[in-house]
Order: structure tokens, then C-alpha cells, then sequence
């Protein structure tokens, strides 16, 4: 496809090739538009086949929607319905500019663009040519930011030409961004109001409007892989260079301590301007530390030049987390894959399903330094002769599951607890408890000599271990390679280690959520995915 390049310094001035991309987004055509925070790529968002155009040129999931871009306040009623009265403040407020609401649809917005929710996000951009081509257009303009899907949004029309040529129809060069970092949104369609992505319109100016603003958990934190997305955009990797960064935890001191004592380990730092004097490795700057507003504008611009200089390994500073500085961790920690270096030492959960390869994580985990805590053995020590737990299993399942010398017999046990699923429960009612304060209060002791914990647990999750975690991995590889190992290791038949499987549906369900999955099977390399996880 040909991309046409139209300069627009001045849209009034312009009329002629701001109406000829007009018309080509009448036809059915995507046009690259600068925006006061990000470009976008803009089509009709009433034309079903338009929209798809655009998710072709950006090769994004379909599940993600976008949002409508509008000319004025008034049109938000062709779009939406049941708008509270808060929208219309805050866009007396805020509008136009960097803010976007979540509304209740109208019907004629097709599915394509709110990608099946019953919701619509609208927006109303400042930008004189974003502005100016809506009204041209003649109607609501669904745009994400003009990137290749999992990029950096661009913030010059160079990068769009880098990502878009070829791909396009048109690009409306506006020159650089003002605000850098997409818009605020903020979904009005749920109680209380939601902050889904934070933006140059803070979370304190929303509160003013919104007194009971909640912060939605995707805004720092990563998705848990299980969980649903109140905004689909969090659960991508957004924002992603191609370099690998890791966030370096503390204050300016605390960041060139460590890495200075890593030096060998990256080969660029991603820092504030007033850190420069400090560094020794090459740098690449994010604006100054004490200025938010110039870290928008310069975030997604540092993020692409580090891949053009080749960057692999990538140190970087963390932002405050208060007014605009929330909206640039945002971006940084999704950059970063929530990858953070120099944090207090931490627990980390390890479950999997049987024969996938739990052992081996842990193995190399501890390899690392590392402190195992396994919760099989506590398994077997909280039913030694006379502990509360055993007295309390003979209550529950006869005295005859104890043997002449007061110890367990563990197989009159099984016979026992395994026979209904309610029998099963109450064995787990009685152990899971002493089994998991010895593991959390084992892990307490490892943090505090200093040394990261790791609770290897099959049943992480059913046992509500998970919770207690600041990461949890899940170990996996398909059923098939499983049962094939399972039956080496252990000497059982088939049909054996298919009942074992089968008895850990529930915490293979659950444990879904683990907040990185680690795939230990030909082609993945287990060892390579934590490596690149946790390093150093
Ligand atoms: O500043 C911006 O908002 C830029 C410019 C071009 O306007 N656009 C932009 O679009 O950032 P995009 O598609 O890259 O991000 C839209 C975000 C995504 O996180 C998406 O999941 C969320 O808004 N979103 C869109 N519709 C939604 C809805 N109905 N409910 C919840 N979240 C929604
Ligand atoms: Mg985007």
C-alpha cells in the first residue's frame, strides 16, 4: 500500500489535505493522526470493515478495544447512553484533552470497536489536526496509538513511519507530542468509578470530581495470568522495546550501588537527567526526576532509542508514583515486564503439575542462593507421633489409621480421605493449616537472613499459599510429556500417572493465575525464562 505523508503545521490553513484524508477515512481507509498525547490510527468507528483495517495494520489482538475519538462534548450522546452527570464535569474540566471515559454504548457502535463489551471508552483530543479531521471526517474516529501491536506508542511521525509505512493510507504529521504518554482512562460504567490507565490527568485531580476513585490493581501490577482485564489493553505487553529492562528498586544512592556492583551484567542505564554525572555505563534519559511532566514526554522516545542504539540489558530508575509520575511507572513497569532488581528479599511460590518440573525450577533457583522450602517435607513432619495434627486426623478418621508405635499409616489414611471428595476436604482442613504457617514462618526466617524464599508446593493455590507470594511461578508441559515422564521416574503404569493427573484439575485450574508460567518442554529453555525473570 502507498502511504501518503501530509505536513500539517496549520489545520485551518490546511483544509485541502486535511480533506483529503478526510475522505480517505470516509472510504473506509486508516489514517496515522498526531494527538496532543500519542499518534493515533484512525478510521471510521461506525464502519465495521474499516476498524478491522486497523487491526490489521497494527496486528493487534482483536479482544482489545479502542477508543472513539470525537469532535465536542455534545456528541458524547451519539455514542453512549445512561451518561452520569460526573462525565459531563469532567469534560468541562478536562476536555478537550488527555482524558478518556468508559460509557455505556450506544448500539451503532459496532462490536469491532469495543471488542464485544457492552462499554464504549470516548475521548475528545485537544490537537488542532486531530480535531480538525474529525470534523472533516463528518464521524467518531476509533484510534489506538499508531505502534506495531506490543511497541511503544509513537510520539513523533517519524516512529510512525518507521512502524506504519506500507501500511497506511495516510500519515498527518503534526510533529512531536506534547504529552508523550496516551490518555487517562477512567471506566464510569462501573461502582465506584475506576481508574484503568493513569495519564498527564492524575488520579489526584480525578478525586476532586470522583471522590471515591478506585485504582485499578493492573495499574502497578501485573495481570495475573488467569484474571480478567477490567481494561483488555493491561493484559498485553505494552510499551515493550526489544531491549530487556529490569526496574533497579531505591532511591539514587541505592540504584548506582547496585549498579555499580552489576556493572558486567547490562549494557545501558535508562535514567533521569540529573543521574547522568553518576553514570558509567552508556545512558539513555527519561526527563529529570523532579519534573513528571518532562518524563512523558520523553519516556516512549528514550524506550525506542534504546533499541536503535542495540541496546540487550537495561538498568533502569523508577519514577514517583504520585501525579503524573504514576502514569510514567505505568508504562515503565510494563516496559520492564515487571521485571525489579535490589528488592527487599521475597517469597516466591512454586507449584506445577506433577511431572512438570517443579523440582527442576527449584533446583535452580536455589542454585541462585536462594532458601527451599518444601512443603512435602513439612507434610510428613506435622503428622509426627503425638503433634495436634495427627490426634486431630484419628479424631476425624479412627483411631486405627495410627500404627502400635503411634505414628501415621499413611496408607489406611489415603484409603480413608481419599474415598469421597468431602473426606478429602476435611484432610485438608485438618493439615493445610500447620503446613502453612510452618512454610510462611520458614520463609520469614530465610527473608530475614537475607535470602529470597521459594515454597515449593503442589498445592500452592488450593491451599490459599498464593496470597502470601510476591511471585508465583507455574511450572507446566503438555499432559502427554508428562505422563511419559511420570511413568519413568516413578515405575507406575499409564493409567497411574493419569489418575494423578487428573487428581490436580482443581489446582491446575487455580493455579492459573500464577503470575508467570514457566514452560519447561521442548522448545523453552525453563532455566533461560527465569534467568530472564529474575536476573541477576
Ligand atoms: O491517548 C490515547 O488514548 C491514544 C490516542 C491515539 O488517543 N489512544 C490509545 O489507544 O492509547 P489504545 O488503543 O492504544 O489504548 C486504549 C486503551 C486500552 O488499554 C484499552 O483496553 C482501553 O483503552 N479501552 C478501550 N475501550 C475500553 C472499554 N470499553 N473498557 C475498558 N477499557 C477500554
Ligand atoms: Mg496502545
Amino acid at each position: 500500500m502507498n502511504t501518503e505523508v501530509y505536513v500539517i503545521t496549520d489545520p485551518a490553513a490546511q483544509a485541502e489535505e486535511i480533506g483529503r484524508a478526510a475522505a480517505l477515512l470516509r472510504d473506509g481507509e486508516v489514517v496515522a493522526m498526531p494527538t496532543e498525547t500519542v499518534y493515533g490510527l484512525a478510521a471510521n468507528a461506525l464502519d465495521p470493515s474499516a476498524v478491522k483495517k486497523i487491526f490489521e495494520a497494527k496486528g493487534r489482538p482483536q479482544d482489545n478495544p479502542l477508543i472513539v475519538h470525537l469532535a465536542s462534548p455534545e456528541e458524547l450522546g451519539t455514542v453512549a447512553e445512561e451518561i452520569p452527570p460526573e462525565a459531563y464535569a469532567l469534560l468541562r474540566r478536562f476536555s478537550p484533552g488527555p482524558l478518556t471515559l468508559v460509557l455505556k454504548k450506544k448500539d451503532v457502535i459496532p462490536d469491532e470497536v469495543s471488542a464485544g463489551l457492552p462499554t464504549v471508552a470516548v475521548r475528545i483530543p485537544s490537537h488542532p489536526t486531530a480535531n480538525a479531521l474529525i470534523r472533516a471526517a463528518g464521524v467518531p474516529l476509533a484510534a489506538p496509538s499508531a505502534n506495531l501491536s506490543g511497541f511503544p506508542s509513537p510520539t513523533n511521525a517519524d516512529d510512525v513511519r518507521d512502524d506504519m509505512t506500507g501500511r497506511v493510507a495516510a500519515i498527518l504529521d503534526g510533529g512531536p507530542c506534547d504529552c508523550g504518554i496516551e490518555s487517562t482512562v477512567v471506566s464510569l460504567a462501573v461502582s465506584p468509578p475506576r481508574l484503568l490507565r493513569p495519564g498527564v490527568v492524575t488520579a489526584e485531580q480525578l478525586r476532586v470530581f470522583l471522590p471515591d476513585l478506585v485504582i485499578d490493581d493492573a495499574v502497578l501490577h501485573p495481570l495475573k495470568a488467569g484474571a480478567a482485564a477490567a481494561s483488555p489493553g493491561m493484559k498485553y505487553r505494552h510499551y515493550a522495546p526489544k531491549a530487556n529492562i529490569y526496574i533497579v528498586r531505591g532511591d539514587r544512592d541505592a540504584f548506582f550501588a547496585y549498579v555499580n556492583a552489576h556493572e558486567a551484567q547490562a549494557d545501558h542505564l535508562l535514567v533521569f537527567e540529573e543521574d547522568l554525572p553518576f553514570c558509567r555505563l552508556p545512558a539513555v534519559t527519561m526527563g529529570r526526576y523532579d519534573t513528571p511532566l518532562s518524563q512523558t514526554g520523553r519516556l516512549f522516545s528514550a524506550l525506542r532509542e534504546l533499541d536503535r542504539r542495540g541496546a540487550k540489558t537495561v538498568f533502569a530508575r523508577e519514577p514517583e508514583k504520585t501525579g503524573v509520575g504514576l502514569g510514567v511507572c505505568n508504562r515503565l513497569y510494563r516496559a520492564a515486564g515487571f521485571r525489579f532488581l535490589n528488592e527487599k528479599p521475597g517469597i516466591i511460590g512454586v507449584c506445577g503439575q506433577t511431572g512438570a518440573g517443579k523440582s527442576t525450577v527449584c533446583a535452580l533457583l536455589a542454585q541462585r542462593g536462594a532458601e527451599i522450602i518444601d512443603t512435602d517435607k513439612i507434610a510428613r513432619e506435622v503428622v509426627m507421633p503425638g503433634s495436634p495434627v495427627l490426634t486431630a486426623l484419628a479424631e476425624e478418621f479412627g483411631e486405627d489409621i495410627l500404627l502400635p508405635d503411634g505414628s501415621l499409616n499413611r496408607r489406611k489414611l489415603a484409603e480413608r480421605a481419599f474415598r469421597t471428595p468431602e473426606s478429602a476436604k476435611k484432610l485438608s482442613a485438618a493439615t493445610h493449616p500447620a503446613i502453612c504457617k510452618i512454610a510462611l514462618e520458614r520463609a520469614q526466617q530465610a527473608n530475614a537472613a537475607g535470602k529470597t524464599a521459594v515454597i515449593d508446593a503442589p498445592l500452592l493455590f488450593s491451599a490459599g499459599l498464593d496470597r502470601h507470594c510476591d511471585v508465583t511461578l507455574k511450572v507446566t508441559a503438555p499432559e502427554a510429556e508428562r505422563i511419559r515422564r511420570i511413568t519413568l521416574r516413578d515405575g507406575i503404569t499409564e493409567a497411574d500417572a493419569k489418575k494423578r493427573v487428573a487428581a490436580q484439575a482443581e489446582e491446575d485450574r487455580l493455579s492459573d493465575a500464577a503470575t508467570h508460567i514457566i514452560k519447561n518442554y521442548p522448545p523453552y529453555d525453563a532455566a533461560a525464562q527465569l534467568e530472564a525473570l529474575l536476573l541477576p
